[in-house]
């Protein structure tokens, strides 16, 4: 999204301050897309009840919530300290603390699966995420990531298209991991490969974002997520009106009887630690 060098560390603080930011609109708008790809990871992971599960980039708690509901020990960890305290609210029976995905502040092979539900996007070094979540499970442990992939009528590709049309995407943003790198199956297994897992498997889920009109995605974008909403608020004001009628139009074939069903794929990634 900008053409500046690559900056971790500048990426890591935009990041941390719209998650921050944005953590009640995200818990809003995203509970109920997000949660459709837990169940996958549960079971492509076969937790077992007693497990030990790392929520990695645990955001309100999703993932912990529905591991402790099958049975696991958990703990999840989030650098954003309001996704933190959401996640307490949400779920005051389990464990959460504010640790960051790349700097993980537990000793190795203490976990029997680690999950990552659509956070490996948001690091700055992602490869040195999944080399912790590596290094933090135990052997024959295993790890379950997730990450948008890329579709025709997706609310990423709608709105994407709707800023490259009528706005701009050079804004001066910290530049990030690419969106769709992890989208990549081939990618998804040679890193994981490079780090020791085996076993790798990648699938396709088959998600849908319900939205309450044909005209909420902009809105649902601009509360509640780090990367697109900076990249909303980094237009020109002048810009929005057509960028957010574009996304209406783009919305309209998808309406089903008032609602707005919008296909939202996504790539499991698992592996297990050698
Ligand atoms: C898209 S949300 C996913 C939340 C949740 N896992 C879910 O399933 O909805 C991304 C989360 O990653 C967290 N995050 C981003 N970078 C992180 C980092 N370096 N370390 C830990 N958490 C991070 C954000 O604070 C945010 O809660």
């Amino acid at each position: 999204m900008s053409e500046a060098p690559y900056d971790p560390a500048a990426f890591r603080q935009f990041e941390h301050e719209g998650w921050n930011r944005l953590s009640d609109g995200y818990h809003r708008h995203w509970e109920a897309l997000t949660t459709q790809a837990v169940p996958h990871m549960l079971a492509n992971t076969q937790i077992a009840k007693g497990a030990r599960v790392l929520d990695v980039a645990c955001g309100p708690g999703y993932a912990s919530g529905a591991a402790a509901a099958w049975g696991a020990t958990t703990l999840g960890v989030d650098f954003s300290e309001n996704m933190i305290a959401l996640a307490k609210t949400n779920f005051a029976e389990l464990d959460f603390q504010v640790a960051d995905a790349e700097d993980l502040p537990f000793p190795g092979g203490g976990f029997d699966v680690v999950l990552i539900n659509f956070g490996v996007l948001h690091f700055p070094d992602p490869d040195k995420a999944l080399a912790e979540a590596y290094r933090v499970l135990k052997v024959g442990g295993k790890l379950a990531f997730t990450n948008w992939a890329k579709s025709e009528g997706s609310g990423i590709t709608i709105a994407m298209r709707a800023i490259i049309k009528n706005g701009a995407i050079e804004v001066g943003l910290p530049p990030g991991t690419p969106l769709y790198r992890f989208a990549d199956a081939n990618e998804c297994e040679s890193v994981l490969n490079g780090i020791g897992f085996t076993d790798i498997a990648c699938t396709e889920l088959s998600l849908t974002w319900r939205l309450p009109g044909t005209d909420t995605l902009m809105d649902t974008f601009q509360q509640a997520t780090a990367r697109m909403s900076g990249l909303l608020n980094a237009q020109n004001p002048e810009a929005l009106p057509a960028i957010s009628a574009a996304m209406t139009e783009a919305c309209a074939p998808y309406n089903q009887s008032g609602v707005t069903v919008l296909p939202m794929p996504a790539l499991l990634t698992v592996g297990t630690k050698a």
